[in-house]
């Protein structure tokens, strides 16, 4: 084996080899994804506030549009780190592909660009290929939160319901059938995937740090979990992603594995969610996904156990590592760490999923999960651990 340093036209080699991997792209063959050859999953976590975050005031004099503002450098670089402590490949991030129709949105309103909203993705992104991590983001939700979704899609166009409205108005279905609205959702993926990132001069269409999109985050139609997602709208979405940046994987963002998807050639991921881990429905998703040939990811997960019906994590991981032959990942919701460049406080997020690596403030149950979660991410390198926590330096 030559060593890196024997000679010089040698190190250069070897230099140009480590970085040799991170310039691949991932590539689907059947129902696994593959790096450099070798099969691949994008297991990690959540951290869904990368672009705009919701549960810090910022510093006098920073953009502020309560409750939004922009997460500090130091806040993204600490996830970063954090995630290859714990063991993770890859993660997803919703306000890295959703960010609509609010003051710091990268579109706040239809047809006007905010392109002060890049520089967090930017550095997100950068920070996640200097870590050796790759990356997926949804590019609507489902929802109305502060990041938007296709609500704000709608009202642009008039169409003005209400969102939390039982079952929603069947108007709803124009964000998936109404040409118009669709060409503007897609005028916003061409602005988005166009986008060159000021720190790699790569666009994110190029960058194969991030290895896919998702078409949305949790999406339906009028009753929550209905899978009532046009095929023919997923097919237009995926194939547009695949004109714009042809090497990019595409994710089927429907809650759930809808049967009437299988056979849409554009994408390569089916996807669900799990609150809380459930067995038979990981086991039935990855018979749907596998028998059509498909990768398979459970872009989301309750990691607590607080769940009395939770399946236990090790016996639901036993699945995912048994089946990685379809299963291309899993991702725990979700990771939040300090208040950087406060390193003395952690960040809260109140939806009674916040996952604090190393906080003092833990629980021992806390932590028996995390270190679960944990384990099950260095076995999927083929790496046994201890239970310890190695400390993740806050910058
Ligand atoms: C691609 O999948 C086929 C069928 O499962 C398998 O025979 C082949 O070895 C795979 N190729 C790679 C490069 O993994
Ligand atoms: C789609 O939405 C546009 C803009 O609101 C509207 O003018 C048009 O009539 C709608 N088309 C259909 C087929 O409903
Ligand atoms: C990006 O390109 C510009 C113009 O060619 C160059 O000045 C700059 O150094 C490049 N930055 C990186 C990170 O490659
Ligand atoms: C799946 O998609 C079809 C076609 O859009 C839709 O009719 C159906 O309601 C969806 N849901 C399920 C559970 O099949
Ligand atoms: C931490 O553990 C406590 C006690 O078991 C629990 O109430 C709390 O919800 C846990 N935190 C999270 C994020 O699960
Ligand atoms: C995983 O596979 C091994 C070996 O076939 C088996 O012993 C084990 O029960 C399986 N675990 C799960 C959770 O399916
Ligand atoms: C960090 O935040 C805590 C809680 O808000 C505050 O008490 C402390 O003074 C802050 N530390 C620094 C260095 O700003
Ligand atoms: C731990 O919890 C206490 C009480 O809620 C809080 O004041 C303190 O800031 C927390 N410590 C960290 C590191 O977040």
């Amino acid at each position: 084996m030559l060593l890196c340093n024997a000679l010089l036209f040698a190190a250069v080699a070897c230099a140009a080899k480590s970085t040799s991997t991170k310039n691949q792209y991932v590539t689907r063959n059947g129902s696994q994804l593959l790096l450099n050859g070798k099969p691949w999953t994008a297991s990690g976590g959540n951290v869904y506030w990368l672009g705009i975050d919701q549960n810090v005031v910022p510093p006098a004099g920073q953009p502020y549009a309560p409750p939004a503002s922009y997460p500090t450098q130091g806040r993204i670089t600490e996830i970063m780190s954090t995630l290859v402590t714990m063991g993770a490949h890859a993660f997803r991030s919703t306000t890295m592909g959703v960010s609509v129709g609010y003051p710091l949105s990268l579109e706040p309103e239809l047809g006007q660009w905010n392109d002060q909203a890049f520089d967090t993705i930017d550095w997100a992104v950068y920070q996640a290929g200097l870590h050796g991590l790759r990356l997926f983001a949804p590019l609507i939700d489902n929802y109305d939160y502060y990041h938007g979704g296709k609500f704000v899609f709608l009202r642009w166009f008039g169409i003005d319901i209400s969102s939390s409205a039982t079952p929603l108005s069947p108007l709803v279905m124009e964000f998936y059938n109404n040409q118009t609205i669709v060409d503007a959702f897609k005028t916003y993926i061409e602005h988005l995937l166009a986008h060159k990132n000021q720190y790699t001069n790569l666009t994110y269409a190029e960058d194969p740090t991030i290895f896919a999109y998702e078409t949305g985050n949790e999406l339906g139609g009028p009753v929550f979990g209905d899978m009532d997602v046009p095929p023919a709208w997923t097919d237009e979405i995926c194939s547009y992603i695949k004109q714009l940046a042809p090497k990019k994987l595409c994710i089927d963002g429907t809650y759930g594995i809808n049967k009437t998807h299988l056979t849409i050639d554009s994408v390569d991921i089916m996807s669900d969610h799990f609150y809380p881990p459930n067995i038979a429905k990981l086991n039935s998703d990855i018979a749907l996904a596998g028998g059509a040939n498909k990768a398979y990811i459970a872009g989301e997960y309750d990691w607590t156990g607080n769940v009395r019906s939770a399946a236990p994590l090790q016996s639901w991981f036993g699945v995912t590592q048994n089946n990685t032959n379809v299963v291309a990942g899993d991702l725990f919701w979700s990771l939040f760490m300090h208040d950087v460049p406060n390193c003395s406080v952690y960040v809260d997020h109140d939806d009674g999923f916040t996952m604090h690596y190393g906080d003092p403030n833990n629980t021992a149950h806390n932590n028996t999960q995390i270190r679960t979660v944990r384990k099950h991410l260095f076995e999927l390198q083929g790496k046994q651990i201890g239970n310890s926590f190695p400390p993740v330096q806050c910058p």
